[in-house]
């Protein structure tokens, strides 16, 4: 079993180095500032609806984390202090199927395609196969299509469709070898996971911590 540091360093795509991080309540000034910077087209695909800004509700919902029913791991930039945030992806345990939880991840615009989402989505993997989730729910609307049929790619099948809505089911994966099939994502999943499995604890003391 991979048991991940709830803090840890992870190199992207272009070399800059992230730390990914359990999410804490001391983070809503991050969530606020985070939200801020997500175009309306990702904010849409995220929450399926035009939002202007997080309420006070939900900006307390998404950084008061038991870790146990609801996980939240974040990315924070560690080469570039004053940037509040680079994402979050998050699973919540669903109340009436207690080994399968939903999940969602939000990846700010400039910060999209370096790894980020894979890295978060591989981190919520190892964390729900520790707590012993088998599966996860993923409700994605059906004209985001890149990201439906990257899950797909990873190993997600279509559970359902409703109303403009694809609901995807994603077998949690314990390691790299859970990983199927032989397309390019799914061979970068299986290194993210390999690399994740290596991960030591971050200990820096750096400002964005
Ligand atoms: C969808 C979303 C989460 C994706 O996150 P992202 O950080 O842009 O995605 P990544 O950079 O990890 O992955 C993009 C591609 O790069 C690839 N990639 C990632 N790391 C890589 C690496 N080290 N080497 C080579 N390729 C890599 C991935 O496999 C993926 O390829 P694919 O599309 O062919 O599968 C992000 O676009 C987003 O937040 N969108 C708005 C909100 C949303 O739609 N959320 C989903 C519904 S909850």
């Amino acid at each position: 079993m991979i048991k991940l540091p709830p803090a840890l360093e992870f190199v992207l795509r272009d070399d800059s180095r992230a730390l990914l991080r359990w999410v804490r309540e001391g983070d809503i000034p991050r969530f606020r500032a985070g939200f801020e910077q997500l175009s309306d087209t990702a904010r849409f695909s995220r929450f399926f609806d035009h939002l202007n800004r997080l309420s006070e509700a939900q900006l307390r919902y998404f950084t008061q984390i038991d870790y146990v029913n609801h996980m939240a791991w974040g990315a924070l930039d560690l080469d570039r202090p004053s940037v509040p945030g680079l994402g979050v992806a998050r699973y919540v345990r669903l109340p009436k199927q207690q080994r399968v939880a939903d999940l969602a991840v939000t990846i700010t615009d400039s910060a999209q395609g370096s790894g980020l989402g894979t890295a978060l989505m591989a981190c919520l993997h190892l964390s729900a196969a520790e707590a012993g989730f088998e599966a996860f729910s993923c409700d994605v609307l059906e004209t985001n299509t890149g990201f439906a049929e990257r899950l797909q790619r990873l190993g997600a099948e279509v559970a359902g469709h409703n109303d403009g809505i694809i609901s995807l089911r994603w077998a949690v994966c314990a390691g790299a070898d859970a990983v199927a099939g032989d397309s390019n994502s799914a061979k970068v999943f299986r290194e993210v996971l390999e690399r994740l499995a290596e991960a030591k604890l971050f200990r820096g003391a750096h400002p964005v911590e």
